[in-house]
């Protein structure tokens, strides 16, 4: 009798939110993303007799959860403690992302031998280099710790095996996509497989209270690889970012169960690894050129710390079809609502131009109160007028070019006046309780137009 071949039953997945569909779609009914389906076998569920969290099923009162600010283990850059919200939460799975070559595995292994100093037992899962390439980067970094463990492993049972043999304080896997579930027929990387070993490795987390990070490579337009819903499966989210052509890194959380989403951390990549900077305004500000229209400084909050940064804008005649407008580092409907201001509420005729803004230093500004200081810009570069280069300017803006009030004022000038700025343009409204000093002086304002008079030079 002819051997059948047993048929694959296949369904279709979101690559960009992980829904899925028994056919192939154009676009996807839950996010809208185009062509955004791949096939995918479907798996037979395998067993998940030990996949509950740990507990009973009796429900325990709030008040007899213990948990302290001090149960965080800390690593050895605070900047990233700062991230991670004070350190990380035992338990807790948490999701590096980045592009390839920014130094994802280079920060990993550098926080990975601070814990191990500590003697806590760490257990690196290497999918993309051998123990040899691993090996030679910490030697380049100078690290060494008998308490470091590498294993190069991408099958998920040998990993989970590792695990309960060491019973390690962290796992770094890196990366998730190399990992796969061999019971799957589906390829490494693939959607399911992402899903799956996650599942796993958040399981194991809270089961056996092991803190994890998972390293996740980045998708040509910048998502994270694998299914939204592994976004959701965790608890962190960072993104390490920055130029590869500049020599300084962002380390961003863009999902924090237990801590704010603000924070950032910059690092600088040097020939020995990743060193912190404490100071990244004067860093962001080191480049500034004073006496060139169309640059000013604002002063944005990110989590906790207030960062300058300078804003850089371009306008040049249009020379052909519809004007540019192009934002780097800036939401670029805000740019959109800043110049239609300008148009209507000053005047200027910017309609037959190209504008280009850029936030130096490859920041991202999601902060209105840097709103004023992009529309100085803009104004100082199409009307080549020089902005006063010892002023920080600070102001949301309204749709009737009003300036409105902005948080953390103290914190602003603080900043700016440590990094030798002698005035600072901010709303009328927020002067109530700043005092101004010898050195220091206000210029409050209500009203774009006051602002460009205060400023322009
Ligand atoms: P890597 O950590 O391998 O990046 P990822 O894991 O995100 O792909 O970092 C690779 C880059 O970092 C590589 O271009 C070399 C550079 N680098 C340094 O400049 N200094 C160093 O000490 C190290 C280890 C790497
Ligand atoms: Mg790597």
């Amino acid at each position: 009798m002819p051997i059948k071949a047993k048929k694959q039953k296949v369904q279709y997945c979101c690559q960009s939110c992980g829904a899925i569909s028994p056919r192939w779609m154009g676009r996807c009914n839950e996010c809208n993303s185009w062509n955004s389906f791949i096939e995918e076998v479907v798996q037979s569920s395998i067993n998940r007799k030990n996949a509950s969290q740990k507990g009973n099923g009796a429900p325990i009162s709030l008040s007899e959860i213990n948990f302290n600010q001090e149960d965080r283990t800390t690593v050895g850059s605070q900047e990233f403690n700062r991230v991670l919200g004070g350190g990380i939460v035992p338990g807790s799975v948490i999701l590096i992302g980045g592009d390839p070559g920014i130094g994802k595995s280079t920060l990993m292994l550098q926080e990975a031998v601070s814990l191990a100093r500590q003697e806590l037992p760490v257990l690196y899962v290497t999918g993309e280099e051998s123990a040899q390439q691993t090996k030679l980067r910490a030697q380049r970094l100078g690290l060494d710790s008998e308490f470091l463990f590498v294993l190069p492993e991408t099958d998920l049972n040998n990993v989970c095996g590792a695990i309960e043999k060491l019973n390690p304080s962290l796992v770094i896997v890196d990366s998730i996509q190399t990992v796969f579930q061999p019971a799957y027929e589906s390829s490494p990387g693939s959607i399911s497989q992402v899903r799956e070993c996650a599942l796993e490795f958040s399981n194991i987390a809270k089961k056996k209270n092991i803190a994890f990070f998972l390293i996740g490579h980045v998708t040509k337009e910048g998502y994270l690889a694998g299914p939204k819903v592994l976004e959701h499966m965790v608890d962190v989210v960072l993104h390490f970012e920055g130029d590869r052509d500049h020599f300084y890194r962002i380390l961003r959380s863009e999902k924090n169960r237990f801590g704010s989403t603000r924070e950032i951390a910059v690092f600088e990549m040097t020939e020995s690894g990743l060193k912190e900077v404490a100071n990244p305004s004067a860093l962001f500000l080191a480049q500034r050129k004073k006496n060139i229209s169309g640059s000013s400084v604002i002063c944005t909050v990110a989590g906790t710390r207030p960062l300058l940064v300078e804003i850089q804008a371009l306008a040049t005649a249009t020379n052909y079809g519809l004007p540019q407008r192009t934002a780097t580092g800036i939401d670029p409907k805000r740019l959109s609502l800043l110049l239609a201001v300008l148009e209507k509420r000053v005047g200027l005729g910017l309609g037959s131009y190209d504008v280009f803004v850029n936030a130096a230093g490859g920041v991202r500004i999601d902060e209105p109160s840097a709103d004023l200081g992009i529309l100085v810009s803009i104004a100082s570069s199409f009307k080549e007028q020089v902005v006063n280069p010892q002023a920080v300017i600070i102001g949301e803006v309204g749709l009737g070019g009003e300036i409105r009030a902005v948080p953390q004022i103290e914190k602003r000038i603080d900043e700016a006046s440590k990094l030798g700025f002698k005035t600072a343009v901010i709303p009328k409204v927020n002067i109530q309780g700043l005092e101004e000093t010898s050195s220091f002086k206000f210029i409050p304002v209500d009203k774009v137009e006051d602002a460009l008079e205060g400023v322009l030079v």
